[in-house]
């Protein structure tokens, strides 16, 4: 049963590569756009599976995102590196795959640096990677020192990378979960920091060549039962103020606010050696169920801090009804800080470099009912601002086949929501079909609200990044309506997006 659905599944899949490759486009995203759920600005692998993104690193004029890939099938498997690069975060180009799973493991996550100053001794300028190798026959062995730390470096800019024969750089030290190094250059210091999760909490290492490391510090919440994965450290400015603060960006396996998997963060100080803040306020980066494994690109020009996540969360991520490929990223958001009394809010919002997707204006009207009925609709940034109400405004985006996708603001209780419940095929994961809230908002008289949709999902922005929701959805048909319900006094403006010339 299961071989012949396999082959059935194979054979589906031949005849779709056939296809697309008969259609020979220059743009691998071009020609992706028409099928089914898939994203027309979002990146996603061409074919199969896709989780974390890895290795976000700038490099002479080019973004690279290596991506968690199993190259044989859509579901998790053996992890390789895959790799895409863009110059402007629009357009994306796909890549070889850059690292393959080899006798110490699969490559789990991890990050790549340009090694300007030759540290190591791979060249100057050489792009290195450094991962987590996940050594499948020893866990499978019994062992609990089955992920260990090892590096490969590229000096072709990316496109090919040699596995360093010191691997692994950091041995286990008998964590079962000991993964996903996150690996920067502390200027003050003159050495290289690493980030690494640890099961319940963070550890700290420092390096001069990113060949040796010496644990220099750990944070963390020993006794809560949550895992945390992928973890990274930044440094942002608070904005209107010359303050700088570092913020622990950490995902955590259990429990994020709307279940499942989500990507939480720490505002504190670091001295080099060990970050200090306090444990007890965490708080989401996302309120929605989909931003997991949410990291930044090293070595961005300028002071910006730029940021991707995985748009799915493990609850479900496997059984999502897409099959030549799973999982999108989000849009690359940009961080910063904000003050909040005698607190910090991390802040995200749409990369600037998003304007270029901006394709005209939609003719709506700002008043309760029907504001538009367009194709376009599906692919669109909706912008504006509430001024403060005790009503409840709904945005719904529908189709001929009476699904819906809701989002708005509840006036009462203050909390903005998207809702999936109606939104089309749900099925896959019992609790899919779900209404997620954000927080409980300051009575704040405008709410400015921005919302970018691509096919299968929804990334609110409320309050200039504030608060920020992501959510995936499998509509049946593309919406291709868009209503407001409720009274509340609302400005509004919709632009169709693409990142097509
Ligand atoms: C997070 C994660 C990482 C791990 C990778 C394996 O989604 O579990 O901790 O390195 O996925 O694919």
């Amino acid at each position: 049963m299961i071989a012949q659905h396999f082959l059935k599944h194979m054979f589906l899949l031949s005849i779709c590569t056939t296809f697309l490759m008969a259609c020979k486009h220059d743009n691998q995203q071009a020609v992706s756009v028409a099928e089914k759920w898939r994203p027309a600005y979002h990146f996603t692998p061409d074919s199969m599976w896709m989780n974390d993104p890895n290795g976000l690193v700038y490099a002479d004029g080019v973004y690279h995102l290596f991506y968690q890939y199993y190259p044989d099938s859509n579901v998790w498997g053996p992890m390789h590196w895959g790799h895409a690069t863009s110059e402007d975060l629009v357009k994306w180009e796909h890549q070889p795959i850059a690292l393959y799973p080899d006798s110490l493991g699969y490559i789990f996550s991890g990050s790549a640096v340009v090694d300007t100053g030759n540290t190591a001794g791979f060249g100057k300028n050489a792009m290195v990677a450094i991962f987590t190798h996940h050594n499948d026959k020893m866990e499978k062995a019994g062992s609990s020192v089955f992920q260990y730390q090892s590096i490969a470096y590229s000096t072709d800019g990316g496109n090919t990378f040699t596995k360093y024969v010191g691997n692994p750089v950091v041995k286990n030290p008998g964590i079962r979960d000991f993964r996903d190094p996150k690996v920067f250059w502390y200027a003050p210091g003159k050495h290289w920091v690493m980030v690494l999760a640890a099961y319940d909490r963070t550890k700290f290492y420092t390096s001069p060549d990113l060949k040796t490391w010496t644990q220099s510090g750990e944070f963390g919440r020993p006794g809560d039962d949550r895992l945390w994965e992928c973890p990274d450290l930044v440094r942002l400015k608070v904005e209107g103020s010359d303050e700088y603060k570092w913020v622990l960006i950490t995902s955590i396996q259990q429990r994020a606010p709307n279940g499942g998997t989500g990507t939480a963060y720490f505002v504190g100080d670091f001295d080099g050696k060990t970050f200090k803040g306090d444990v007890k306020k965490q708080k989401w980066a996302d309120y929605g169920t989909d931003n997991y494994a949410m990291v930044t690109w090293a070595q961005t020009p300028g002071d910006r801090t730029l940021a991707l996540g995985w748009m799915s969360n493990w609850l479900y991520a496997q059984n999502v009804p897409t099959t030549r490929w799973r999982s999108t990223m989000t849009i690359p958001r940009e961080l910063s800080l904000v003050k909040d009394g005698d607190d910090h809010i991390m802040v995200s919002r749409a990369a600037a470099e998003l304007k270029a997707l901006e394709k005209g204006k939609m003719e709506v009207s700002n008043q309760p009912g029907l504001l538009a009925e367009d194709a376009g609709v599906h692919q669109s940034k909706i912008s504006g601002k509430l001024t403060s109400t005790s009503e409840d405004v709904v945005f719904r985006l529908s189709n001929g086949k009476g699904e819906y996708l809701e989002f708005g603001y509840e006036g009462k209780t203050r909390r903005w929501f998207i809702d999936r419940s109606k939104a089309g095929v749900s099925a896959f994961y019992k609790g899919f079909a779900s209404r997620h809230y954000g927080p409980e908002m300051p009575a704040t008289k405008e709410h400015p609200y921005e919302v970018y949709l691509d096919a299968t999902s929804i990334e609110l922005f409320v309050d200039g990044g504030k608060m920020v929701m992501t959510d995936i959805f499998f509509s049946s048909e593309p919406f291709t309506r868009l209503e407001r319900i409720g009274d509340g006094e609302v400005e509004l403006e919709v632009f169709y997006l693409n990142n097509q010339d």
